[in-house]
């Protein structure tokens, strides 16, 4: 590499420096050399100044830290350095109208508005580990400095309409393969950038993007792309509006596609959805942040892992482990679960690979990290235990005992438990500060929530330890306090409730479940309590019985149901009807007559219910026992229980999570309906204290 001839500052985030003949503009501005004020400015300041040096034949842009470039500084939205001059469309006019030729010289990462720069240089070059690609309609955008008009000139429409529409991020070799890039390298990449331009001897003016004609539709089907678009999805409508830009490139010289992609973005900017797609990407980086354990607790180390109970849990929580290279021993005390357990696991990567998603080495790689055994004394190796066993606290407390007497010392013993009390499982052990609640939920292998509970003699390093785990392991880790159900099933309680209560005032299962369907939740309430089982709620509702207040009106829906044995989709029948080895719902007239039973001995009034209803009593029943959590301080945070409903229950992330939906009703409307539904039906409804005293400050948000 030749030496530095000059080197100067142009702004607090931008470095530049002259190799030879070559200006060399560095992107310092961690984490992700984000596209903010101060790194514009430099950036403008370095092109210009290349433009002017009569002894810089041409420029290489190259990323400090990490990466290239992570396009938009996401910490900067909605603030006025967002928009400050000069834009971003400004900057990369200015890089595209030098007569010099511009090395985007990748590696890490460049990705959205960062992979927009790369395309408006003359050329690009990546590392081989680059990953590469516009995933804006991830957070309901759409790539908004010229990607919808440059991609598709560079490597055809109908791939560029594919990588866009699905937010497809590549690898680089893969990018080079699709004409992303020009060169994927193995050396470093600025080394490598200045010997192309040695090599390739460019000099001089380049043929530029923006200089050819609209590129052919080709292959490109854009009616067939809009079908494939699902209105539910999490970014529908910014793939919609992703399609039509696309679509005007193939139409509109580019002066006039950039306009029109540019009102595009800043209309989807502006737009619920992606307001609330923004939200729950930060909410979901906040929730791994625990406020009160000091920085400087480490967490400690994990290698070997253990998991207790081989059934449909256990099973899937070994294959969270294995997935990201973990070693798991898998104990069970009956030899048919385990090898039950053994085969579903087998299956399970199995199906994987039929999809493509593995190849047979990669699943025998997984398979030979988890050890089957009948042997609890191999829990001596594990520094971290997750017991999976029967949802009973004396089977967990005979688990633990044992787990006291052989664990080493110092292993975290964590209960995937999803209702029982942590602080009395941690009290029956000498090692109370070991003990943590770490509720994955089911299939433990695909679900990305991970509640940590923390009980209250966990030590902090524990604490750390987990949520460090649930990051190897790609969960989402959201930390709760212990109650009744943590925080996903305590709010579960209550929305079920008035679920049930909805079939005696007159629905049908498929109503309610339609309704909130429509609204957004992946499965409304009754499929998915089929798909759980009934039992489940059944043995706590039962557990819970000597302390319910008789005084409140009770749905005995649920019961009668699992009286008849009928526990959902695992029996062939449940809120619905299943055909054998069917999962699809049918409605069932026995069903039907349950409910006008059970609301007959209620002396319930059966009427006709607005779908607007439907979901009000449902989502603020969610939002009423979610303020109640956060008041409690079982949350951490309001967001933090907008993940545990996204990720974890299937709540749209267009709408940002129960509470963050409530603050976009108005936390004022929220409550004037709450208390029409307590004036209507009852104490159930008392307005939770913290959103009474959020609405009389006349404050807009929970926090
Ligand atoms: P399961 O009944 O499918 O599996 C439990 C397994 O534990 C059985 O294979 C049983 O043989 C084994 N087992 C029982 N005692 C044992 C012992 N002393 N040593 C070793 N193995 C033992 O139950 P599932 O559904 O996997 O639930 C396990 C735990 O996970 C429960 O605490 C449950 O509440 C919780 N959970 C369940 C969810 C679900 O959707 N099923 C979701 C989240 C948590």
């Amino acid at each position: 590499m030749p030496p530095i001839t000059h080197t100067s500052e142009l702004s607090s985030t931008v470095h530049y420096e002259t190799r030879g003949d070559v200006a060399v503009i560095r992107l310092t501005n961690p984490p992700v050399n984000g596209l903010g004020d101060t790194l514009r400015t430099g950036l403008a300041a370095g092109i210009a100044a290349a433009a002017t040096d009569d002894a810089v034949r041409a420029v290489t842009l190259v990323g400090e830290g990490k990466g290239f470039c992570g396009g938009a500084d996401l910490r900067q939205f909605g603030t006025p350095a967002a928009t400050a001059q000069p834009t971003v469309s400004e900057v990369l006019q200015q890089i595209r109208d030098l007569a010099k030729p511009v090395v985007a010289a990748i590696h890490g990462f460049a990705l959205g508005g960062g992979y927009e720069l790369a395309l408006v240089c003359s050329h690009r070059i990546a590392h081989r580990d680059a990953t590469i690609g516009l995933p804006e309609v991830d957070v309901g955008l759409l790539p908004g400095a010229g990607g919808t008009q440059r991609l598709p000139r560079l490597i055809g429409t109908d791939a560029a309409l594919e990588l866009i529409q699905n937010g497809t991020t590549v690898p680089a070799p893969r990018a080079a393969e699709l004409g992303m890039i020009d060169a994927c390298v193995d050396d470093d990449v600025l080394d490598a950038a200045l010997a192309y331009l040695d090599d390739t001897g460019v000099a001089g003016a380049q043929p530029r993007l923006d200089d050819l004609p609209p590129p052919a539709a080709g292959d490109a089907d854009f009616a067939a792309a809009r079908r494939r678009v699902r209105p539910s999805t999490r970014n529908g409508v910014a793939q919609l509006a992703a399609i039509d830009c696309v679509e005007a490139a193939t139409q509109l010289p580019i002066e006039e596609g950039l306009p029109l992609e540019r009102a595009s973005f800043l209309r989807l900017l502006e737009s619920t959805e992606a307001k609330a797609l923004r939200h729950t990407f930060f909410a979901e980086k906040q929730a791994a942040k625990v406020l009160d354990i000091d920085r400087s607790v480490q967490p400690r180390p994990v290698e070997r892992i253990a998991v207790i109970g081989a059934g449909t849990m256990g099973t899937g929580i070994a294959m969270a482990f294995a997935n990201s290279g973990l070693a798991v021993d898998l104990i069970e005390q009956d030899r048919a679960a385990l090898e039950r357990g053994i085969e579903l696991v087998q299956r399970n990567y199995e199906a994987t690979a039929a999809k493509r998603r593995l190849d047979a080495v990669q699943v025998e790689q997984r398979l030979a990290l988890i050890t089957p055994s009948l042997d609890l004394d191999v829990v001596a190796q594990a520094d971290l235990v997750v017991e999976a066993v029967f949802e009973d606290m004396a089977v967990k407390k005979d688990v633990f005992a044992k787990l006291d007497a052989i664990a080493k010392p110092g292993a975290v013993l964590a209960s995937n438990t999803s209702r029982l009390d942590i602080d009395e499982l941690a009290r029956s052990v000498s090692r109370p500060r070991d003990v943590i609640g770490l509720h994955f939920f089911s299939p433990a292998h695909v679900m990305k929530l991970l509640e940590v509970v923390r009980g209250e003699s966990t030590a902090d390093d524990v604490i750390a330890t987990s949520m460090a785990v649930a990051r190897l392991i790609n969960k989402v880790p959201v930390l709760s306090k212990v109650c009744e159900g943590f925080i996903g099933n305590r709010m579960l309680t209550p929305y079920r409730r008035e679920a049930d209560f909805l079939l005696e005032e007159g629905m049908t299962p498929e109503r309610v479940d339609r309704a909130l369907e429509t609204f957004g939740l992946a499965m409304g309430p009754f499929r998915m309590s089929d798909l759980a089982g009934l039992d489940i709620g059944w043995a706590a509702r039962k557990r819970l019985a000597p302390t319910r207040d008789t005084s409140l009106r009770y749905s005995r829906v649920a019961d009668v149901l699992c009286e008849a044995g009928r526990f959902g989709q695992k029996t062939g029948a449940g809120y619905y009807r299943y055909a054998e080895d069917s999962r699809k719902p049918v409605a069932d007239p026995v069903v039907e007559q349950i409910i006008r039973q059970c609301a007959e001995e209620d002396g319930v009034e059966r009427r006709e219910i607005t779908d607007a209803e439907i979901v009000d009593r449902c989502m603020l029943a969610l939002v009423n026992e979610g303020a109640r959590i956060l008041g409690d301080g079982v949350a951490q945070r309001a967001s933090d229980i907008d993940v545990v409903y996204i990720d974890g229950y299937g709540f749209p992330a267009y709408r940002g999570g129960p509470m963050y939906y409530a603050e976009t009703l108005g936390l004022a409307e929220v409550l004037r309906r709450i208390q029409t539904f307590e004036a209507a039906h009852g104490a159930y409804w008392a307005p939770a204290p913290l959103l009474e005293q959020r609405v009389a400050e006349g404050k807009e948000s929970f926090d």
